[in-house]
């Protein structure tokens, strides 16, 4: 099982890096781009292998902090949100970039900092 748990750990890496790369993507595209359909695949990813670690604790002896998670969960249901709602639009708002980005970055600092 502790294959188990590193090859989640792995891909909940590779999604965060998803994440951040559509960031770079986004911001590079300019003011009057598209929402990048980066973001969808990005949070997907996160939320499959976040939830599959969480659920799996049991089984992979680990020990989580319930509220970190349950925050986790909740800022990265708010960058899905957003994804969904605009990526149909023919460009992002202006806001988009940093609201999502920062609310990736501030999951990876709740991931590291909040034991
Ligand atoms: C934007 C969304 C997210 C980002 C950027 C992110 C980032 C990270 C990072 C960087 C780590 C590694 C931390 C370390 O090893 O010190 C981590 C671990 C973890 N994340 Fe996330 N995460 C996100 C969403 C979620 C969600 C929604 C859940 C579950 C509800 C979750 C559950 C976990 C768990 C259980 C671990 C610990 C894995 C282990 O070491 O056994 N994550 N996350």
């Amino acid at each position: 099982m502790e294959f188990v748990r590193h090859l989640l750990v792995f891909l909940h890496l590779l999604g965060m890096a998803m994440l951040i790369g559509t960031l770079m993507l986004q911001l590079k595209a300019g003011q009057d781009a598209p929402v990048n359909k980066g973001w969808l695949h990005g949070s997907g990813l996160q939320l499959i292998t976040g939830l599959a670690l969480m659920l799996l604790a049991p089984l992979t002896n680990a020990d989580y902090n319930h509220m970190k998670l349950g925050i986790k969960l909740l800022v990265l249901v708010v960058i899905g949100v957003l994804a969904v709602l605009y990526v149909t639009k023919d460009k992002a708002p202006k806001w988009f970039s940093p609201t999502a980005g920062g609310l990736v970055v501030l999951n990876v600092g709740l991931a590291v900092f909040w034991t």
